[in-house]
């Protein structure tokens, strides 16, 4: 695997490979990492993967700072999958002059969920991936469903510039417990790390109760309960909802009555660390 940490030597690198799979990381790679690699290889094209915390879609008072930064062990593991290219640059060289021109995703998509308790998150998210999709010009990329709005960006903003790349989604990574596998696990204490399945746990349940659900007042009454019972065992949530999938806006009674158009999302802090999951129903 070759590891370039410059854009003309991204550049140079890509020359030889015509069909290129794109899998963006921002580092600290584990199992949920590794099964977009793996994916990636299936495209037949070569996988370039990138490795960039990027200060853009931090808030002021986020876990910029303190985010696992790990490239060497990184680099070991993305060899040893197969990875054709690592591009780890620094953020000199991602951002040489200040990155004044944004992508500004639709408020709609991009204003509610994590983009309403992370303002400007999502833009630095588009911006980033933006830049990384000219940069390496892939064929396709691929991105984990547990960052589902993420996900459902990315696709939007391919769509609406019309750009020449397959987005793959694929699933959640998941403990034995049912945690999904995250960087920001790390930050989990012993006892937390015990406790942290009960995101996903009140998703399930949320998603269960919702099936014999027919009006969304009902469905706005499940809600709330579930908050307050995730508050109640000690968690700070921001959000736990039954969304639709395609745009990720509140279910009509047609959509609670259909089967495959909803999912359940969810964002919690434990302690200091912001866990964020979703089960599709
Ligand atoms: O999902 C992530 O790790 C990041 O948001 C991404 C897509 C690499 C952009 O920085």
């Amino acid at each position: 695997m070759r590891i370039v940490h410059t854009v003309d030597a991204l550049r140079d690198a890509l020359a030889s490979w015509p069909a290129r799979a794109l899998v963006p990381t921002m580092g600290n790679l584990h199992a949920g990492h590794m099964a977009l690699i793996e994916r990636a290889r299936r495209s037949g094209g070569a996988v370039i993967a990138s490795v960039f915390v990027n200060r853009l879609q931090f808030g002021p008072n986020e876990d910029f700072d303190r985010y696992p930064r790990t490239l060497q062990r990184d680099a070991e593991r993305l060899a040893d999958a197969g990875c054709d290219l690592l591009f780890a640059p620094d953020e000199a060289e991602m951002y040489p002059q200040p990155q004044t021109w944004r992508v500004l995703p639709d408020p709609a998509l991009a204003g509610v969920l994590d983009g309403a308790a992370r303002p400007g998150h999502f833009e630095g998210v588009a911006t980033v991936v933006m830049k990384l999709f000219q940069l390496v010009q892939p064929s396709c990329a691929v991105f984990g469903k547990k960052d589902y709005q993420q996900l459902l960006l990315i696709r939007e903003m391919v769509r609406q510039f019309a750009l020449p790349i397959e987005i793959i989604g694929l699933d959640t990574v998941r403990d034995v417990d049912g945690l999904a596998l995250s960087s920001r696990n790390a930050y989990l204490d012993p006892a937390q790390r015990a406790q942290a399945p009960q995101l996903h746990a009140a998703l399930c349940a949320l998603g269960e109760a919702a099936r014999g659900c027919a009006d969304t007042a009902a469905l706005a009454a499940l809600e709330r309960d579930a908050l307050q019972a995730l508050a109640a065992r000690g968690w700070a949530p921001d959000y736990l909802t039954l969304r639709r999938r395609a745009d990720l806006q509140q279910p009509g009674a047609e959509d609670l009555a259909a089967t495959g158009r909803l999912v359940a999302l969810g964002a919690a802090r434990l302690g200091g660390t912001r866990l964020i999951d979703n089960v599709e129903f």
